[in-house]
């Protein structure tokens, strides 16, 4: 892991100076930190994938710096697309819709769709606005594990594989909402929501004003398999105190480094601090971290997809 003091930066024309010379900048977003780069530029765009170790056919979010910016990114804007984006951008939704002209293969795979996003972090729309064209920005993360919600966690994940004389990272803080965007899928007959985020199903469907389903079990969104999102220690889900106390129990017994995580009370706050917590577990040597599974209401719906993605990583 390089210091951070040679890849962070707060100061958004640096940031805007890689990017405008091919380079990758870790941007802070109102979910979580991206790693991005300017989408029309394929090399760029490629390095993102070397990066992260991802495999190429797994398409990138492009993120651009308002509706108005929309053109030539999309093929057409639905109305239903029109009323998502004005109730909820800026903000954490990405919709999947036919694309434009201006989004190369190496974005999509090949794919006709595009994952679009405008996202509400102030530092990045900054720097959006005055970058003019679109970011593809992953997670900036190493494939198939947690997610970024600081910007150490970016230096940590990818620290040794960025170049300080070429990228950078934007350091927002940490992010408000921490977990990633919710995806809805707009291109088929009825909207579907492939993955939770802060912006419920519920809430879509009633913007919509028709049900809208959710995905569940293996999604059709690539890269969203079973298990993903995941630390390197076991996650052992419970459903309550009490069987999290005969869990530690039974775990220490048996000889194992184990803790219990208990944010039920703040869903919000357990949102915020679920992937620091995940970090955490893995920087203290944990065998198992046991969690208490968080009700089905409002955020608790994309916590409980992503403690059972990482529950699932290991069995
Ligand atoms: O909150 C977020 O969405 C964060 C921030 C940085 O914007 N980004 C993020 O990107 O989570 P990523 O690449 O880690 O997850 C996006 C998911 C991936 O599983 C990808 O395969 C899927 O969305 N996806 C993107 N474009 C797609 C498309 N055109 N069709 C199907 N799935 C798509
Ligand atoms: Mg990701």
């Amino acid at each position: 892991m390089r210091s951070p003091a040679e890849l962070i930066t707060d100061d958004v024309a640096v940031a805007l100076a890689c990017l405008h010379a091919g380079g990758l900048v870790g941007i802070p977003t109102e979910t979580v930190y991206g790693l991005a780069a300017d989408a029309e530029n394929p090399a760029a765009v490629a390095r993102i994938f070397e990066a992260k170790g991802r495999p190429t056919n797994h398409p990138l979010i492009v993120h651009i710096s308002d509706v108005s910016a929309i053109s030539g990114w999309v093929d057409n804007m639905s109305r239903d697309a029109m009323t998502l984006a004005e109730a909820c951008w800026p903000g954490p939704l990405t919709m999947l819709l036919p694309r434009g002209p201006r989004v190369h293969d190496s974005i999509t795979g090949g794919r006709e769709s595009v994952g679009i996003r405008v996202q509400s972090h102030p530092l990045t729309r900054d720097l959006l606005d005055r970058f003019g064209g679109g970011l593809a920005a992953p997670s900036a993360n190493r494939f198939g594990r947690v997610s970024p919600t600081r910007a150490t966690h970016v230096v940590a994940d990818l620290g040794t594989v960025l170049n300080p004389s070429t990228d950078v990272i934007l350091d927002g803080g940490p992010c408000p909402i921490g977990v990633e965007s919710t995806i809805v899928d707009l291109m088929g007959s009825s909207p579907q929501v492939l993955r939770a985020g802060a912006i419920s199903a519920d809430e879509i469907s009633r913007l919509l004003d028709i049900d809208v389903e959710s995905a569940s079990g293996t999604s059709r969104a690539p890269g969203m398999m079973l298990s993903h999102y995941a630390p390197l220690c076991a996650i052992e889900l419970v459903k309550d105190q009490a069987a999290a106390e005969v869990a530690i129990g039974r775990l220490i017994g048996a000889g194992h480094r184990a803790r219990a995580l208990d944010r039920t009370s703040d869903l919000v706050v357990a949102a915020r601090e679920l992937y620091g917590d995940l970090r955490q577990a893995d920087i203290d040597e944990l065998d198992t971290l046991v969690i208490v599974m968080p009700a089905a209401i409002g955020i608790g719906h994309a916590l409980r997809d992503r403690l059972q993605k990482a529950s699932n990583a290991r069995q």
